[in-house]
Formats: structure tokens, sequence, C-alpha cells
């Protein structure tokens, strides 16, 4: 780092990163123009994409990815949370070329997902049972539609804010392609305004969907007095309270509800609960999840070719069973913690309005001071959020635009030393030009 680019504003510091980083990247740059062709902006996952184009990641190992410039990088994207075992654990690869020899599509029940839905049952202590999905989306979906076909009642409460899946959108803007339910929107923490609202909208409310910790929204965590007063709201009004434990559910290894001891009716999950496979699932009580049992003349249908694919269930189960114990989870939970508070420090030994937030191994960085609540608190500047993201990437830290931090399993001591060193460099280097 020079001394001109210390003296640079932020926005000039930020294309100056931005140039650098497509000199570094031409094979990525063409592979996404190439791709442009035949997908819209050569993407099929929105939130894969950033400007001016992203990486093309071309292989995995343990921590460690490597695009296709043939750079290498350490991990913190983690796939979002999905990646929690890291790439190419080796129990799952065993347990997943295990299931090779017996082939892949059955067309009737396994042997192993009853095993997976009662490793999930035993963690979960709001899931009396439990059914498997592809997605996160997925399981919102079914989740939410299960209880306005429950309660005959049609409108669902969400936060601002909050992430539900890919046509469950209440970030700013919202989006056009949401389900077409009727929404009720509250503020993420505001406990007063919640219950006010739910007492309000009650005869029309089949859901109140919330996450434990806004994930996308920027890691924030809900408040305990917050999530207690949803739970005793929805129960005086017989709501059905839906914990979206998709991104939070690593924490504990049981989730959010259980480090809070508040139980919703139902609760969703993905990301790592497939082993790195495609997956879903939903579950709650037993009064909700027994109308989708077959054998019931009013059962409700649920379908879908994959929802017991062998890979994903081989790979769940291992993880659940052989690798990711409540005792490994609690360990990754307190490596997280260390790592917020020494981010944290850093940026406050050098007087920055730096911060981040989180819970156990997920973590934000926030380009601001004062308490994070709820959305409408956040205003970290576009152009920090960027160059931190390109001058990681430059460092060797792969990490997303949203500046999201993700532990995995294969971490290594080293490793969150080296992203504890790189967050240092670009404080000292760019402090200047972040709003102290
Ligand atoms: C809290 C939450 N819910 C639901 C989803 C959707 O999951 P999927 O991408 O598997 O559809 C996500 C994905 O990021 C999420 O973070």
């Amino acid at each position: 780092m020079t001394d001109a680019a210390r003296n640079l504003d932020i926005a000039t510091a930020s294309r100056e990163a931005e140039a650098a980083y497509v000199a570094a990247n031409p094979t990525s740059q063409r592979l996404m123009e190439e791709a442009a062709a035949v997908m819209p902006g050569g993407n099929t996952r929105t939130v894969l994409y950033y400007p001016p184009f992203p990486l093309t990641i071309v292989r995995g190992e343990g921590a460690r990815v490597w695009d296709a410039d043939g750079h290498e990088y350490c991990d913190f994207l983690g796939e979002f949370t999905a990646g929690l075992y890291g790439h190419s654990h080796p129990l799952i690869r065993a347990a997943i070329e295990a299931k090779l020899d017996d082939g892949l599509l059955m067309g009737a029940p396994g042997e192993l997902e009853a095993k997976l839905a009662a490793e999930l049952c035993r963690r979960f202590p709001s899931l009396d049972r439990v059914r498997l999905c592809n997605s996160g989306t997925e399981a919102n979906m079914l989740a939410l539609s299960a209880a306005r076909a429950v309660s005959g009642r049609e409108a669902i409460m969400v936060f601002e804010g909050a992430y539900h899946g890919a046509v469950f959108v209440f970030g700013p803007g919202g989006s056009p392609l949401n389900a077409p339910f009727p929404f009720v929107i509250g503020r993420y923490n505001d406990a007063e305004g919640a219950a006010k609202l739910i007492d309000e909208h009650a005869a029309d409310l089949a859901a109140v969907i919330v996450e434990p910790m806004q994930g996308a929204g920027g890691c924030i965590p809900g408040e305990p007095d917050f999530l207690q007063t949803l739970r005793d709201a929805t129960e005086r009004h017989g709501i059905v309270l839906v914990f979206d434990e998709v991104m939070t559910s690593r924490t504990g290894g049981g989730g959010l509800q259980t480090e809070l001891g508040i139980v919703p009716d139902m609760t969703t999950l993905g990301k790592y609960v497939g082993g790195g496979m495609p997956s879903g699932a939903f579950g709650g009580r037993a009064e909700i999840m027994d109308r989708f049992d077959p054998r019931r003349p009013d059962a409700f249908m649920h379908a879908g070719t994959f929802n017991n694919h062998v890979l994903t269930m081989a790979a769940g189960l291992t993880g659940l069973t052989e690798i990711y114990s409540t005792g490994a989870a609690a360990e990754l939970d307190r490596r997280g913690q260390d790592l917020r508070r020494r981010l944290n420090a850093a940026a406050s030994d050098r007087g920055l309005a730096v911060q981040v937030t989180g819970v156990g191994s997920l973590s934000t960085v926030h380009f601001q001071s004062g308490p994070i609540r709820c959305i409408e608190d956040l205003c970290s500047d576009p152009e920090a959020r960027t160059l931190f993201q390109l001058d990681l990437l430059a460092r060797g830290i792969y990490s997303p635009r949203r500046n999201m931090m993700n532990l995995s399993l294969p971490m290594s001591e080293a490793d969150i030393d080296g992203l504890v060193a790189v967050f240092e460099e670009f404080l000292d280097d760019r402090g200047p030009l972040l709003a102290s």
C-alpha cells in the first residue's frame, strides 16, 4: 500500500481495488461473459453475483477454494453456512461413495431418511416430527402453507430485513417474486410493536415466521425478550410460530431455540443438514405435522422427487451423527465468539466505526458504530463493503460482498489468525478512509 493510495477517498480506493481485481481475474471474467449468452447475467443464483463479475471457483478442499485463475483462498463464505463441513470431508465422502455403489434413484422409501429425521427430532426441541425437502425456500413454503391450511387463516407475519428464501425476501425493496400471501410486516427486535401487530391482526394471521438471528439481513441477533414476546403472543391467539433456523440451526447443534429455551410450533432447516448436498426440512408439533400422514383421508400432499435422495440422506446423517456432535458445535461456537471479540477489539483499539455482529460461528462486518438491532439501523457505506471484500480477496480470504464470515469445521487456528491479521491490515491501510 503506497502513501498515495492511503490518501484516496473511499470511492476512488474502491475503483482502484476493482481495477486490480479485473486485472487479476481474466478467466473468471471471460467465463461470466460467455455464460451471459445463455443465463441472464451469466448467473443462476442472484446472491453469487457482485460487480464487475464474481470469481468462478473451480475447486475446494478442506477450508480452501481455488478460482479459475489459480488463486487460493481460505473459504470464509462457507457457502452462506451450508459449507459447515468444508470441502470433501473424508467421512461424508465415504458415505456418498458407499451409496453410489447401491444406485441413486429408488422411487421408494430408503433406510436412511427415518434415521436422519430421528436425529433432527432428537436435536431440536420443537420437532415432534419432521419432513425432508430440497431447500430452505421449500421448507418455508411448506411450513407456511401448512400453517395456513391448518388454521384456515391466510396472512403471514414477517419482519423487515428477513430472508426466508427465493420467494420470501423482506430486505430493502422486497421482491416482486414473493409468494402471493398477505404479509403483515413488523420491525425486528421491537417486542412491543410486534405484540401490538399480532393482537391487531390475530383473526387473519396463520403464522408468524422469524429468524432467531437475521442472517442475510446482517447477522442481527434476535433479542431473547423479542422472541419470547412472539412466543407468548402467538400462543395467546393460537397462531403458528415458525422459527426459520435454516442458518442458525448449527448453533449449539440444536439451534438457537435450544440456547434460548423458546420452543416454536414449527421449525425450518436447510443448508448444512444435508451434509453439503441439496437439502431442507420442516417440522414441528405432532398435531400439525400429522396432517401430512398419507394414511389419513384428509392428508396434506407433500411431493418432491428428491425429498429422500440417497446421497443427501447419507451425507446429512453422517454429518450429524459422526461429525457435528453437540460438543463439536459448542466448540465451533466458541471459536466464532472468540473471532468476533478479536475483530471488534481490533476496530475499537483503532477508534474506527467498524463492528462485527453475529451468533456462534456466523458473523457480519459492519462499517458503522452504534447498536444494530434491525435493518433500519444499518448504514454501512456500500463503498466500504466493496473495498473490504476486494481487499480480502486480494489477500486470499474468500468472503461475499455482504461481508459475512462463516467458520467451517476444517478451519485451523492458523486460518482464523490469518483472517484476524488480514482484517487488522485492512483497518491499518484503509482506516483513514473509513468513518471513525
Ligand atoms: C434464514 C434463511 N431461510 C431460508 C433460506 C433459503 O434457503 P435455500 O437457499 O436453501 O432455499 C436461507 C438461505 O440463505 C436463509 O438464510
